[in-house]
């Protein structure tokens, strides 16, 4: 068994490989001189795991080319991120269902696929290979203790995050709860913990992904106006689109992290163990 990955998933696909004490497929990125991607990967096992986090239209390609590469392999696909997750149903009519377009594109040259954290878990039902969706939550909160925060309070940003938050919370036994938005006015809008109080604590936001930064920016300076003594801000996915990073420090977040399913400067978690594992079944 061999581990081979696209140009997003490098680093990740190695600890994968590290963890399961396999050997990783050297691959050639390269353009061909109108723009389209080309690849060629060495020598391959009879057995692959196949590492590519969809985080642009050209990582999907590159994926999709990658499974190519390995036909005649018995493969076993690993999706960190899933990009296009996020249009999961049609919101108005004319649009695509995005995230099954995607998932339809997997069907084929693949026995198995893993998700990590897929935005909503609906979308598995798209795929045509059995699929397995890990949760890095066990793993933020192990990395949560490690930074020794007194008493934390854990804030999901909206109800849909909270059984997020209870299973991040639950390693340390924290407090938690989610933020909830309150119209005050045709301008004004309040954001605060439903039923906590966030003043005199540290908070750490905890979501699925950071996008534009702009929900926990807002809510960030909502708290800190509510009395929280810090605020931190931590996801599975970092997309960081659009100077998201940078949005948060200069909102006063404390520390940003996330996971390598996206490999980012801030990637402090790594879900190589939880695939490993799942792969070893
Ligand atoms: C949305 O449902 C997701 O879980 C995130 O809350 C969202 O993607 C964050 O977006 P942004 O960082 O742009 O506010």
């Amino acid at each position: 068994m061999k581990v081979i990955s696209t140009e997003k998933s490098q680093i990740l696909a190695a600890r994968i490989a590290g963890a399961l004490n396999t050997s990783i497929v050297d691959v050639k990125f390269s353009r061909f001189p109108d723009g389209e991607l080309y690849l060629a990967a060495g020598e391959l096992d009879d057995e692959t795991i196949i590492v590519g986090s969809v985080t642009d239209s050209d990582a999907l390609v590159q994926l999709l080319l990658l499974i190519d590469a390995c036909e005649g392999s018995k493969n076993h696909l690993v999706l960190p991120y899933m990009g296009y997750a996020r249009q999961d149903k049609r919101f108005r009519n004319g649009e695509p269902i995005s995230a099954r377009a995607v998932a339809r594109l997997f069907g084929r040259g693949v026995e198995n696929c893993i998700t990590v954290n897929i935005h909503e878990p609906e979308v598995l039902k798209y795929f045509d290979v059995p699929t397995t969706n890990l949760s890095l939550a066990k793993d933020m909160g192990a990395y949560l203790r490690s930074m020794g925060l007194s008493d934390p309070l854990l804030l999901a940003p909206d109800d849909g995050a909270l059984a997020f938050a209870d299973d991040v919370a639950s390693v340390g036994g924290w407090d938690y709860d989610h933020l909830e938005k309150t119209r005050l006015s045709g301008v004004e809008v309040k954001m605060a913990p439903k039923k906590l109080c966030a003043a005199s604590r540290s908070v750490v936001i905890v979501d699925d992904i950071i996008s534009t930064g702009s929900t926990i920016a807002t809510a960030a300076n909502m708290l800190y106006q509510q009395g929280a003594t810090e605020v931190y801000a931590a996801c599975v996915h970092g997309v960081l689109i659009g100077g998201a990073y940078v949005h948060l420090k200069a909102n006063g977040i404390r520390e940003v992290f996330c996971s390598d399913t996206i490999e980012r400067g801030c990637s402090r978690i790594s879900a190589a163990d939880r695939i490993a594992a799942a792969l070893r079944g």
